[in-house]
C-alpha cells in the first residue's frame, strides 16, 4: 500500500502532515472522479540534471580515442585505455569474453579522485570467461576472438568504437553514434563566469571535514557505524580544468529539496546500436506497452525506485521497481543489453524505421533503397561506472539463461503461495481475519492467504501487533492454520522514531541507520510519522533484520506467518520526489545516490533470510516486495502496486507482468480488483479472472474502499469468481511445475508469444494475450460489456484447443470468441499435457496430494509432451535430499508413456493419477494400460466423436511409477 494522500501534496503541506490531503484524496475515492498522479512531484529530464546533460551530448564527433599502445590481454580481461581528447581524462575499458555467448564490458576512471560504486550482490557469482586473443590489427583497429564462442569484437580506436560480429554479420555497436559521455570526478570550484573560476577545492575539503566531525559527536554514533569516508576523498585540490560546469553540476534543487552533490557531477552514459532489430522489451517497471517506443520527442524510459501515487498509464515514468534489462527481438535473433547500475537510470530508444508506415517500409523494399532496420539504445546513469553485459542469444532462450547465469533464477516458491490471497488495508482485527476466513469456506471458495496491511501493527510499529485489535495473534494464526492456510503480515523498512520501541533503540544504539551527511541519523516522514531506514545495504544490518524474523524476536508469529515489504523504494513522504535524499550516506561511505535502486532488493533479501533462519534452513520462504531490481528474482514474488480500479488498469497488468517475466522476474502480480476506487461488479469479475492466469494472485484494496470480498457481490458475479478461484486451484500442479522449471533454468512462466513463434511478427507487439509454459494461451476479457473476444491463435500446422469446450482451431487465425460474465478464453496447445486437480478444496494444502488428471492435447501428428513435479511443497528438501518427482508423459505411436524426467529425484506419494482426458483422439478399440511388474489391464473410455475427446477412466497408477498406456 501506497504513498498515500500525503505524498500527493507539496511538500510543504506534506511536512505539515496536512489532513487536508487525506480529505481530498477520501473526497476523490468516494465521489469516484479519476485522481491523476501529480506529475510535478517526479523530475522530468530536464529536470534532472545529469540526464539533461547527458541528453545534450548529440550524435557524431565522440571525443573519445582508445589508446591500442596502451592495450593489454591477461587471462581473463583485456584492458585498454580511453582519452578524452578534449578534456584529456583517461578512462580505462576492461572488456571479458564471458562463457555462453556473453561479453562484459566496464568503464572507470583510470585514477578515480573516489572509487566509483560498483554494484556488489547482483551477480550470483563471477561470470565464467572465455580467453581473448587478437586476431588482427591495424593502425586503427583490433580483431578479437572469443575462445569457444561464435563470434568476433572489432575494437576501434578513433574514435572509440566496439563492434560484435557472428561470421560477417553485424551485431551490436558500442559508441556508434559516439554517446559515450563520462563524467570524471573533479576539484569542487565555483564559476563566477563563463571565463573566470576559482578552484576552491582545499576549503570545500574543510568545510566537509568540520561539517562531518560535527556530526560524529551525536552519541548515537556509534564506533563502525559511520561510513567511511573513502581515500581520495578530503584529498587536495587539482588543477584547474578547462571545462566549465553546467548549472546542477554542484549543486541541484528539485521544488523545495536541495541535493549537495559534494562529489559533483558524475553521470555516464552510452549507446548501443542493434541493427536488423526493430522490436525492443524489458526495462520495467513502466506502466505502458509491452514493446518499447522510441521516446524521441519525449522524456526516455526512466529507471528510478519511486513511490507514485496513482500512476497514470502509457508514459515512461518510473515506477516501483528497475531492472536495467533490454531485450531485442528479430525473426532471426534475440539479444540482450544488461547495464549493471544501481543509479538513477534514464535510457533512449531510436530507430531509423519509427515513424514509417509498413507500406512505407515495404516500398522502401521492393524498391532497394531502404536502410537495414535498426534500433539504437542510449543508457544514462547518475553514478557508478560503465559496466554492460551484451547476452548475445542467439535464441531468446539463451538470453534467458545467459541472464540466470549472472544474476539466478526465480526462487522456487512454495506451493500455498501460488494459490489465491485475500487482502485489504486493512482487516479491523482478529474477528474481522477469522470471518474472512469463515466467509471462504461458507461460500465454497479457496483461498490460502489472509494479509494484514500497517494497522495489524502497534503505531506503524512493524513486528509488534496493536494490543487492542489483534490481542491474540497467535490464537488467530492457530486458527487459520486448522483451516490449513496462511498469514501475511506486512514489514516495511520505515522504523518509527520511538525511544520506546526496540526496534528502533537498538538499530539508532548499533548505527545501522542510513545516515544524513554530515553523519546524523536520516529521518524521514513515513506512516509511523518520524522514521528511520535501516541501511540495508549494510551485511550487518541484513543479519540484524534477518534474526528479527525469529519466532522469540517477532512475538506473535509463527511459522504459517510470512511477509510482505512495502515502501521499499524507499519511500519517504517528506522526501525529494517522495524518496530519500541523493546525498544521505550509506555504509562503505556511499550515496544515496550510487545505490538507490537496489535498496528494496537489500530488503527482500533480508526478509526472505529471515524467513529461512527461522526454520532453520529448512522452508521455502514468501516474501513480496514492491521495490525490486536486478536479481530480485532470488528473493519472492512482486507486484505492480498501487494501481486503480479501471478497465485500462486491468488490461496494463498483462504488458507489466509480461516485461518483468522477461527479466527473470516470473512471480509477479497485480492487485485484483485495483488498489484505488471501488471496482463495478463486472470490472471486479474480470480481475478475478485475468489474476486467475497471472502468477502471483492477490486481491487488495485501499483502506478507503468498500468491501469486496467476492460473496459480496450478487450471485452470477460471485459464481463467475468462485468458477475464476476454481481454475486456479485447478492448474496449481501445472503452475507449480512451471515455476520449478523457471527456478531450474531461468525461464519464464508467463511468457509473449512471440517466445514460441519468434518469426510470427503479428505477435510482436500483442499485449492483450499471453502463453503460460508453452502448453496455454490466455485472452482474458478485459473490456467493459464485452460480448467477445478476437483471440490470436499463432502457428502455422498448429492446432489449439479452447480448454472449456475442447473445440479444436488451426492456427494461424485470429478467431472471435463470443463470451459471457463467466467465460475465461483459455486454449491448449496441439502437442501438450497439462496436470490438473480436479476437486477444488479450501486451500492448496488440503489437495496437495488430491490424484491428477492429465489433459492430453494431440498435434496434428498425434504427439504430446508434459511435465509433473511433484515434492512436500514447502521444504527445500527438493535440492538438499533430492525429494521430488520430475514425470514426463509423452504421447506419440498411440501410446502414453509416463517415465522419470530427472531420475536423481525419489519422493513417496500417495498421488494417482485419476483419469486421462485426450483431445483430438479418435475412437480405439482398446485401451491398455501396462505397469512394470503387472500383468497388462484394459481401461475403460469413453470418445465423443464431435469434440474427438477419449476419455481414459481410473488408470488407477501411482504418479512415481513407470507404466505405458496403448490405445488399440
Ligand atoms: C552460442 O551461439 C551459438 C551460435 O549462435 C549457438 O549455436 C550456441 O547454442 C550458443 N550457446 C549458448 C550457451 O547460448
Amino acid at each position: 500500500m501506497a504513498a498515500v494522500a500525503v505524498a500527493g501534496l507539496a511538500p510543504a503541506a506534506r511536512r505539515r502532515r496536512s489532513r487536508t490531503g487525506l480529505l481530498l484524496v477520501c473526497l476523490g475515492l468516494c465521489l469516484g472522479f479519476t485522481l491523476a498522479v501529480d506529475r510535478s512531484n517526479f523530475k522530468t529530464c530536464e529536470e534532472s540534471s545529469f540526464c539533461k546533460r547527458q541528453r545534450s551530448v548529440r550524435p557524431g564527433n565522440s571525443p573519445y580515442r582508445a589508446l591500442l599502445d596502451s592495450l593489454q590481454i591477461g587471462p581473463d580481461a583485456l584492458t585498454v585505455h580511453i582519452i578524452n581528447d578534449v578534456t584529456k581524462v583517461l578512462l580505462v575499458l576492461e572488456l571479458q569474453g564471458l562463457q555462453k555467448n556473453m561479453t562484459r564490458m566496464r568503464i572507470d576512471e583510470l585514477e578515480p579522485r573516489r572509487p566509483r560504486y560498483r554494484v556488489p550482490d547482483v551477480l550470483v557469482a563471477d561470470p565464467p570467461t572465455a580467453r581473448l586473443s587478437v586476431s588482427g590489427r591495424d593502425d586503427n583497429s583490433v580483431e578479437l576472438t572469443v575462445a569457444e564462442g561464435p563470434y568476433k569484437i572489432i575494437l576501434t580506436a578513433r574514435p572509440f568504437r566496439l563492434d560484435l560480429l557472428e561470421d560477417r554479420s553485424l551485431l551490436l555497436s558500442v559508441n556508434a553514434r559516439g554517446l559515450l559521455h563520462f563524467e570524471h570526478q573533479r576539484t569542487p570550484r565555483v564559476s563566477f563566469s563563463d571565463k573566470v573560476s576559482v578552484t576552491l577545492g582545499s576549503i570545500w575539503d574543510k568545510i566537509k571535514n568540520l561539517l562531518f566531525r560535527q556530526g560524529s559527536k551525536d552519541p548515537a554514533e556509534g564506533d563502525g557505524a559511520q561510513p567511511e569516508e573513502t581515500p581520495g576523498d578530503g584529498g587536495k585540490p587539482e588543477e584547474i580544468q578547462s571545462e566549465k560546469d553546467e548549472p546542477g553540476a554542484w549543486e541541484e534543487t528539485f521544488k523545495t529539496h536541495s541535493d549537495s552533490k559534494p562529489y559533483g557531477p558524475t553521470s555516464v552514459g552510452l549507446d548501443f546500436s542493434l541493427p536488423g532489430m526493430e522490436h525492443v522489451y524489458g526495462i520495467p517497471e513502466h506502466a505502458d506497452s509491452f514493446r518499447l517506443k522510441v521516446t524521441e520527442g519525449a522524456d526516455p524510459y526512466r529507471l528510478y525506485n519511486l513511490d507514485v501515487f496513482q500512476y497514470e498509464l502509457h508514459n515512461f515514468m518510473a515506477l516501483y521497481g528497475s531492472v536495467p534489462v533490454l531485450l531485442a527481438h528479430s525473426a532471426h535473433r534475440d539479444l540482450g543489453i544488461f547495464w549493471l547500475n544501481a543509479a538513477e537510470t534514464w535510457v533512449d530508444i531510436s530507430s531509423n524505421t519509427a515513424g514509417k508506415t509498413l507500406f512505407g517500409k515495404m516500398l522502401d523494399y521492393l524498391q532497394g533503397s531502404g536502410e537495414t532496420p535498426q534500433t539504437d539504445v542510449r543508457w544514462m546513469s547518475e553514478s557508478g561506472i560503465v559496466d554492460v553485459f551484451l547476452m548475445l542469444g542467439p535464441s531468446v532462450s539463451d538470453v534467458f539463461r545467459q541472464y540466470a547465469s549472472l544474476t539466478g533464477t526465480q526462487a522456487f516458491p512454495p506451493l500455498f503461495s501460488l494459490g489465491y490471497h485475500q487482502s485489504r488495508w486493512n482487516y479491523r482485527d482478529e474477528a474481522d481475519v477469522l470471518e474472512v476466513n469463515q466467509g471462504f469456506d461458507d461460500h465454497n471458495m479457496p483461498c490460502d492467504v489472509i494479509w494484514l496491511d500497517i494497522e495489524h501493527a502497534d503505531g506503524k510499529r512493524y513486528f509488534t501487533w496493536d494490543p487492542s485489535r489483534f490481542p491474540h495473534p497467535l490464537n488467530m494464526l492457530d486458527q487459520l492454520a486448522s483451516k490449513r492456510r496462511k498469514l501475511v503480515t506486512i514489514v516495511d523498512p520505515h522504523i518509527k522514531v520511538d525511544s520506546g520501541y526496540r526496534v528502533h533503540e537498538e538499530l539508532r544504539n548499533l548505527g545501522l541507520y542510513v545516515k544524513t551527511r554530515d553523519g546524523s541519523d536520516y529521518e524521514g516522514w513515513c506512516w509511523p510519522g518520524a522514521a528511520g531506514y535501516p541501511d540495508f545495504t549494510n551485511p550487518q544490518m541484513r543479519a540484524w533484520w534477518a534474526n528479527m524474523f525469529s519466532f522469540d524476536n517477532y512475538e506473535g508469529s509463527n511459522s504459517n506467518l510470512h511477509v510482505w515489504n512495502d515502501m521499499n523504494e524507499p519511500s519517504v513522504f517528506n522526501g525529494p520526489e517522495v524518496t530519500m535524499l541523493k546525498d544521505a550516506r550509506h555504509y562503505g561511505g556511499w550515496e544515496h545516490r550510487d545505490v538507490h535502486n537496489i535498496y528494496g532488493l537489500y530488503v527482500q533479501m533480508a526478509t526472505a533470510d529471515g524467513l529461512v533462519k527461522r526454520s532453520g534452513g529448512k522452508e521455502r520462504p514468501f516474501v513480496l516486495s514492491r521495490a525490486f531490481f536486478a536479481g530480485s528474482q532470488r528473493y519472492g514474488a512482486v507486484w505492480t502496486g498501487d494501481n486503480t480500479a479501471e478497465w485500462d488498469h486491468l488490461k496494463i497488468t498483462i504488458p507489466m507482468c509480461l516485461s518483468l517475466a522477461l527479466v527473470g522476474l516470473s512471480f509477479c502480480g497485480a492487485d485484483v480488483g485495483g488498489f484505488f476506487k471501488n471496482p463495478e461488479p463486472e470490472l471486479l469479475v474480470r480481475w478475478y479472472q485475468m489474476g486467475a492466469y497471472q502468477p502471483f494472485f492477490r486481491a487488495h484494496a485501499h483502506i478507503d474502499t468498500g468491501r469486496r470480498e467476492p460473496w459480496l457481490l450478487s450471485s452470477q458475479y460471485r459464481d463467475a469468481i468462485r468458477d475464476a478461484l476454481g481454475q486456479r486451484y485447478s492448474l496449481l500442479p501445472f503452475w507449480y511445475t512451471l515455476f520449478y522449471q523457471a527456478h531450474r533454468e531461468g525461464i519464464p512462466v508467463m511468457r509473449p508469444l512471440w517466445m514460441l513463434y519468434p518469426q510470427d511478427v503479428t505477435t510482436f507487439s500483442i499485449d492483450d494475450q499471453f502463453l503460460l509454459g508453452d502448453a496455454l494461451l490466455v485472452h482474458p476479457v478485459s473490456d467493459s460489456g464485452a460480448h467477445g473476444v478476437q483471440v490470436y491463435l499463432p502457428g502455422q500446422g498448429e492446432v489449439w484447443y479452447e480448454a472449456q469446450s475442447y473445440q479444436k482451431y488451426h492456427g494461424p487465425q485470429t478467431l472471435y470468441l463470443p463470451v459471457t460474465l463467466s467465460s475465461i478464453p483459455v486454449f491448449q496447445r496441439g502437442g501438450t499435457i497439462v496436470p490438473r486437480w480436479m476437486r477444488v478444496r479450501r486451500s492448496s494444502d488440503c489437495m496437495k496430494d488430491d490424484p491428477i488428471t492429465l489433459f492430453v492435447a494431440l498435434s496434428p501428428q498425434g504427439t504430446a509432451q508434459g511435465e509433473l513435479f511433484i515434492d512436500d511443497g514447502h521444504t527445500f528438501n527438493y535440492d538438499t535430499h533430492h525429494s521430488f518427482l520430475l514425470r514426463r508423459f509423452s504421447f506419440s505411436g498411440n501410446t502414453l508413456v509416463s517415465s522419470s524426467a530427472d531420475p536423481t529425484g525419489h519422493f513417496e506419494t500417495p498421488i494417482w493419477i485419476e483419469r486421462i482426458v485426450i483431445m483430438g483422439a479418435g475412437k480405439p478399440a482398446a485401451v491398455v494400460l501396462q505397469t512394470e511388474g503387472s500383468p497388462e489391464s484394459r481401461l475403460s473410455f469413453q470418445h465423443d466423436p464431435e469434440t474427438s475427446v477419449l476419455i481414459l477412466r481410473k488408470p488407477g497408477v501411482n504418479v512415481a511409477s513407470d507404466w505405458n498406456i496403448h490405445l488399440r
